[in-house]
């Protein structure tokens, strides 16, 4: 017990403020209507409502489980084959000056790449899209940088703001650490074109910009090769660059935390340095990641079979999310044929920014039991064929007025 003289450094500790999504998940779990759906949380299920549990995965288990090793430590940047096939899988192949070391998701990926940027770019500014993922803003301003914003969301158009963000990134001074979405963008779902990311790389590279690509959702635009397409471009034309990868809605392996972070350098002699600093930040966080998930990716990864099995899985989980989209899009316009929710349809990955309005949201989820979050971003990939046109019918509902 402390003395009365001196109080514990607890007694005053502030309330932090509430995660905006998991609040909507703990709302809807309270709710007793058979018919909620959440639209809010960013995870994909399949058209039972059920997140799955992918073949592929189910077999590299069952392949590791028949050679159940003992669980020593894994080294400090992880399983060496499971950096190697990350590495393959995102640049095309292992390269000399690309470091990539195993993290806690992509979130960890993200981490270690800002605690490290904080320690040789103190002065810099990190710059996020408007709007971004919540937590990017979070996590930079946790390593300690200054977060800003650069424009990106044209509402009017539900598009994508393309001159808007050019002149915001040729206004950077030189030096400032430029998050990017490599594909799939969180939460507005407007990706760039091929031209456009051209266009970017020469703003970035020739202002000496830091781009670091955020690739959570490898496979879910396009496929596996075409969603690589900005950490491709970027990496072939520039140094540093840096990307994270994330493993969790790709592989279906939320929980197991299986991510990377990838530092493109100039030389494999920078690439060393670089290494032996990210080792540090991992050694003094965690030490060494989980074993478990990464062995799993990296036996998929590896056998050419899984590893076809795996993308046949990704682009069904792609397919079907596009599938959705489709039927509400069609299933709106039918109740209200004046509306237009196209857009939807060209926006891509698990989100969609649906133009909906904060009151619009509320009315959902007081009137439909239908939660999502108050921007108006709606989970595609948790809508089901047998939830789809009830979510419409509301949405028709509420945007009647
Ligand atoms: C844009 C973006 N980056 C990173 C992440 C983090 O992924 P993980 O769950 O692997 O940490 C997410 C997850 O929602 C995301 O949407």
């Amino acid at each position: 017990m402390n003395a009365p003289h001196s109080p514990s450094p607890l007694a005053s500790v502030p309330m932090a403020p509430a995660d905006p999504i998991l609040g909507v998940t703990e709302a809807y779990v309270a709710d007793q209507n058979p018919r909620k759906v959440n639209l809010g949380v960013g995870v994909y299920t399949d058209d039972q409502g059920k997140i799955p549990l992918l073949e592929c995965v189910r077999h590299a288990e069952s392949e590791r489980l028949k050679s159940a090793a003992p669980r020593g430590y894994l080294p400090i940047d992880g399983l060496a084959a499971y950096d190697r096939a990350v590495q393959e899988l995102v640049f095309g192949a292992q390269k000399q000056n690309v470091v990539t070391v195993q993290a806690l998701g992509g979130t960890g990926g993200l981490k270690i790449g800002a605690d490290f940027l904080r320690s040789i770019a103190k002065e810099s500014g990190v710059w996020i899209s408007e709007p971004s993922w919540e937590n990017h803003r979070q996590l930079f301003e946790a390593a300690g940088f200054k977060v800003n914003s650069y424009p990106y969301y044209d509402a009017k158009t539900h598009g994508l703001d393309f001159a808007g963000m050019k002149q915001g990134l040729d206004a950077l001074p030189a030096g400032s650490i430029v998050v990017l979405h490599a594909c799939c963008h969180n939460p507005t779902g407007v990706d760039l074109t091929q031209e456009q990311w051209q266009a970017v790389l020469e703003i970035v590279s020739s202002r000496g910009l830091i781009p670091f690509l955020d690739l959570a959702y490898q496979g879910f635009a396009e496929g596996l090769d075409a969603d690589a397409y900005a950490a491709r471009l970027f990496s072939e034309a520039m140094s540093p660059v840096f990307l994270s990868s994330s493993f969790s809605k790709s592989f279906s392996l939320y929980g197991e935390r299986v991510g990377a972070l990838s530092v493109v350098t100039g030389s494999a002699e920078e690439a060393a340095r670089v290494l032996s600093n990210l080792k540090r930040i991992v050694r003094t966080n965690y030490s060494n990641p989980p074993t478990h998930g990464g062995q799993i990716v990296a036996t998929v990864l590896g056998n050419p079979q899984l590893k076809s099995l795996w993308d046949r899985e990704v682009g069904g989980m792609r397919d079907r999310i596009k599938a959705m989209r489709k039927t509400l899009v069609d299933s709106i316009h039918k109740r209200v044929p004046g509306s237009d929710f196209k857009f939807v349809l060209s926006q891509r990955g698990m989100f969609s920014y649906s133009g909906l309005t904060r009151d619009q949201v509320r009315r959902l989820r007081e009137e439909y039991s239908i939660y999502t979050i108050d921007t108006g971003r709606i989970c595609v990939a948790a809508l089901t064929t047998k939830n789809v046109e009830y979510v419409a019918d509301a949405i028709a509902s509420v945007i009647r007025g």
